[in-house]
């Protein structure tokens, strides 16, 4: 392979890697508002975000593994998540409903933009199964966009 070509390669792999960081810290911070959830809609709340933490770990598996699948590494420490992850942790504090929704939203946005980045990249040096791979993310973005929005209406 063309060390040109293999830089290519190497800048969507680093946006991969850099997706799953974002994951990794979403799942944290999915698990802390599950914890610290209260008030109106508590019930609600703890099972949705307990939900959302499960789907988004078995993502960061999926990404991890098509890191591997295509030759290259994964990160696999904390260290690595946080210092490439675009995704803010939540402080370890009680949180009510609204707060959680318009937080969980605005990451959701982040981690669709980071898709469509790496959806992007990967048409243009057509790597194909990236790109396809990315399409669910998107569609699965979209719409925990649209319902955190209606939930935010009330
Ligand atoms: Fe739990």
């Amino acid at each position: 392979m063309k060390v040109k070509e293999r830089d290519i390669i190497e800048e969507n792999i680093k946006n991969l890697n850099e997706f799953l960081s974002d994951l990794e810290v979403m799942a944290i911070k999915l698990q802390n508002y599950h914890w610290n959830v209260q008030g109106k809609e508590f019930f609600v709340l703890h099972e949705k975000l307990e939900e959302y933490y499960d789907e988004i770990r078995d993502q960061l598996d999926e990404i991890a593994e098509h890191i591997l699948a295509k030759g290259y590494e994964p990160f696999g420490t904390m260290k690595d998540f946080m210092e490439n992850s675009k995704i803010q942790e939540a402080k370890n504090e009680k949180i009510g409903r609204q707060e959680i929704y318009s937080s969980v939203s605005q990451d959701f946005q982040t981690l669709q933009q980071k898709v469509m980045q790496i959806k992007q990249e990967a048409e243009k040096q057509s790597d194909y199964e990236t790109s396809s791979l990315m399409d669910d993310y998107l569609r699965n973005y979209a719409k925990k966009l649209w319902m955190l929005n209606e939930s935010m209406k009330g």
